[in-house]
């Protein structure tokens, strides 16, 4: 018979509210058969954790396509991105990178953000570089009715250069232009999916409620990423040579925790392409 037939997910949870470690092997994970059911199991869970999986780079690239519409990072190629702040191997990722020891959404840029990252641990670091995430899902909904009915009506302004304050405190101009000139982009604080679902749209781009002053703003911001990103809502993932991670990028936030920069942690990610714009 078929792997078809017979395979379904096999999981646990890691925590009540945030991720699931998925056990099946390889070869039923390469199959496709259970594909829908685990883009159903990362949108409940937030985040899905394959242990020591040691997918190949095409074997990555195969499995990305079992979930969805794999989404390149330039066009036309389907490829691995590293992420390393080895400027060898990334010239142009360090820069970038300081951005990601921030809680986050990736592609805030964007109308449609990405559906999904998949990250992959090759070389870990030597002392820290856990990923974090927490569930903005669960973070909204318990939320009470009066802050629900409060943050609904609101929009926030998002920016790159805006995050770029977070590891650089006083840029040279020229730099700050050239961050602007990536823009901005008004998103709801409030992300109403077509599923009915609800969930938090903030992170280090999030730079300013629109039609606040900037002492409220402030206090909004900051205070819904300290309740989002509390204990119940999150999880850091100590990573282990060969494990595989998927986050939901619609429904949690993530960031890389601080490790030593010269040590030589190397990431292999591919994405899915967004399916849904922030509305
Ligand atoms: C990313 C990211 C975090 C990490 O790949 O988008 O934020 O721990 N990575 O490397
Ligand atoms: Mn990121």
């Amino acid at each position: 018979m078929s792997v078809d037939v017979l395979t379904r997910v096999s999981q646990e949870a890691i925590k009540p509210k945030i991720g699931s470690r998925v056990l099946n092997t390889k070869e039923e994970l390469l199959s496709g058969a259970i594909g829908k059911e685990l883009r159903a199991l990362l949108e409940e869970r937030g985040v899905l954790v394959f242990p020591e999986i040691k997918f190949t780079d095409e074997e990555q690239i195969a499995f990305t396509k079992t979930l969805g519409t794999f989404a390149p990072e330039h066009r036309g190629g389907e490829e691995i991105t590293k992420i390393t702040l080895d400027a060898k191997e990334n010239p142009a990722a360090a820069e970038y990178l300081k951005g990601s020891l921030y809680w986050h959404i990736d592609g805030t840029m964007n109308d449609v953000p990405i559906l999904a990252s998949l990250l992959s641990c090759r070389v870990p670091a030597t002392w820290g570089g856990n990923t974090g995430f927490c569930n903005t899902y669960a973070a909204y909904e318990a939320l009470s009715a009066e802050q629900k009915a409060e943050y609904e009506t609101l929009r926030v302004a998002h920016s790159v250069w805006a995050s770029v304050f977070y590891y650089e405190p006083e840029p040279s101009l020229a730099k700050l232009k050239g961050m602007q000139a990536i823009g901005e982009n008004e998103l709801p604080l409030v992300w109403k999916h077509a599923s009915g679902r609800k969930s938090l749209v903030l992170g280090c781009t999030a730079h300013r409620v629109v039609n606040v002053d900037a002492a409220w703003s402030a206090e909004i911001l900051v205070g819904l990423r300290e309740w989002a990103t509390q204990e119940e809502f999150s999880y850091s993932h100590e990573w282990k040579v060969g494990d595989l991670v998927i986050w939901d990028n619609t429904g949690t936030m993530h960031r890389a925790e601080a490790y030593d920069p010269k040590c030589n942690r190397m990431m292999h990610r591919t994405k899915l392409q967004g399916e849904e714009p922030f509305e």
